[in-house]
């Protein structure tokens, strides 16, 4: 993992991108702007991976550029891909929401950028979001979880 410097072009990208997940999708302009100076930005080589099964979490990403795939082990026997997540798809939000260790493992299928927001501050720009509980139950429940 390489860590980026962030351009202005990026952290433009980085708004248009999370205006599209829901769950930034009705935060508002200052909100997003603190978001914005706590943003980084880290570079990932085809195969490697960004987060682990049964790791604690500590950061949410949003896919910048690039694809990876999300796999669960089951029963510590075998491992099955359940999801690809290309450029303004996000992860690594379940173990920050549910305080629990990451439900799946993230691997990168390309040389993929993806942004990085530590869990201190995911907590603290979802807080006093209204419409967050909702949506994250919204979410939880489409990806199989109970939030
Ligand atoms: P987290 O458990 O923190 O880390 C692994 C991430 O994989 C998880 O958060 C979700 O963001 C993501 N994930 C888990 N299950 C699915 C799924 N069925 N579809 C897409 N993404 C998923």
């Amino acid at each position: 993992m390489e860590k980026l410097r962030i351009k202005e072009f990026d952290t433009v990208q980085f708004t248009k991108m999370v205006r599209k997940i829901k769950l930034f999708s009705s935060m508002r302009m200052d909100l997003l702007e603190k978001i914005l100076a706590w943003v980084g930005l880290h570079g990932y080589k085809k195969g490697e991976k960004i987060c682990r099964q049964g790791d604690i979490g500590d950061a949410f990403f949003v896919v910048y550029e690039g694809k990876v795939s999300v796999s669960v082990r089951k029963l510590g026997l075998f491992t099955k891909q359940i999801a690809l997540l290309g450029p303004g798809d996000c992860f690594g939000e379940m173990a920050l929401l549910r305080r629990a260790p990451r439900t799946a493992t993230v691997t990168c299928e390309e040389d993929t950028r993806v942004f990085v927001l530590l869990s201190d501050n995911f907590n603290a720009a979802l807080e006093g979001n209204a419409d967050f509980a909702e949506e994250m139950r919204r979410l939880a429940a489409e990806r199989g979880f109970t939030v």
